[in-house]
């Protein structure tokens, strides 16, 4: 993502972090590892739709590919979370 920043002579801005949290337990990290994809398919095709505006296919094909990546993790997570509410945790 960055190559691309700098292909289209911007500048890349890596000290802005988003906050992280961390569960103390397994259905509590994969809440909050959902709550994280779920925001990152809503930025990238909030992305997405922004390149269409611009007429930047280039970017929204890169775009468009992460989203793929990111909605697999999103319906992971949701199996996961499904899984747990029909078997419960192991003791
Ligand atoms: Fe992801």
């Amino acid at each position: 993502m960055i190559a691309r920043i700098l292909y289209l002579e911007g500048m890349p801005i890596v000290s802005k972090l988003v906050a992280i949290h961390i569960g103390a337990d397994v259905p509590l990290q994969l809440k909050y590892d959902l709550e994280s994809e779920v925001g990152a398919v809503k930025a990238y095709n909030e992305g997405i739709r922004m390149c269409v505006e611009l007429a930047d296919n280039g970017t929204r094909a890169m775009l468009e590919a992460i989203l793929s990546d990111e909605e697999v993790h999103v319906d992971w997570l949701e199996t996961q979370m499904d899984q747990i509410k029909q078997m419960g945790l192991s003791t």
